[in-house]
């Protein structure tokens, strides 16, 4: 069975900076063998938690919405990328929308102990920002590191690449693009 690597990407922003690097990052390791797949959150069609009084309480959202394809590819994943911009200091709306749907899995781990995380897997954290603050990458790690908790993947490597803005400026940022592929080897090599 070919490794299955799993690609999110929370820009609004088709071919942009963040969608670049995690693109760089999957066809490094689809040359290497490895089977990908990629969701694009901006183009999903999901509404945000409700907070839902009732809720199921075997770690399975009720919501029937586009959610429900993304949360078995995340099951069955061996290696989960997320890519984000920073947004006012923190991930896209898009990407923090579809953590928000993994409560009901938190909740069924921790409180109702009815789920079960299947299959560990390797967290990757792609993250891009105009400018060049620190706090507002560890803000978004953070609140990654929860997310990766939640589906039983372990935070193994992460690309920061700062002082990228508009679209394609990624494209002459050397240090980034070759720390992509790097990455993209090392999550092949298991
Ligand atoms: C709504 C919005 C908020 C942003 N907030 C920040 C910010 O707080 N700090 C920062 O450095 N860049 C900020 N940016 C700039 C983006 O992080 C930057 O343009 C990034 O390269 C976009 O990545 P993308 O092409 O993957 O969407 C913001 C951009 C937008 C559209």
């Amino acid at each position: 069975m070919p490794l299955r690597i799993l690609g999110i990407s929370g820009s609004p922003r088709r071919g942009g900076n963040s969608e670049t690097l995690l693109d760089i990052c999957l066809s490094t390791a689809r040359d290497r063998g490895a089977s990908t797949e990629k969701f694009i959150l901006n183009t999903m069609r999901f509404i945000p938690c409700q907070s839902c009084s009732e809720i199921r309480k075997d770690g399975r959202c009720k919501i029937q919405d586009e959610m429900q394809t993304l949360y078995p590819s995340i099951e069955t994943a061996d290696v989960v990328i997320v890519a984000s911009p920073i947004f006012f200091g923190s991930v896209s709306a898009q990407t923090k929308m579809m953590i928000d749907r993994f409560q009901c899995q938190w909740l069924g781990i921790n409180f109702f102990k009815s789920y079960k995380i299947e299959k560990r897997k390797q967290g990757v954290f792609i993250c891009v920002e105009a400018s060049e603050r620190n706090s507002f990458l560890e803000n978004a790690k953070a609140v990654i590191k929860n997310f990766f908790v939640t589906i039983g993947a372990t935070y193994k490597y992460e690309l920061f690449c700062q002082n990228v803005d508009e679209k394609g400026s990624v494209n002459s940022r050397n240090d980034c693009i070759e720390k992509a592929k790097e990455i993209g080897r090392l999550i092949t090599e298991r």
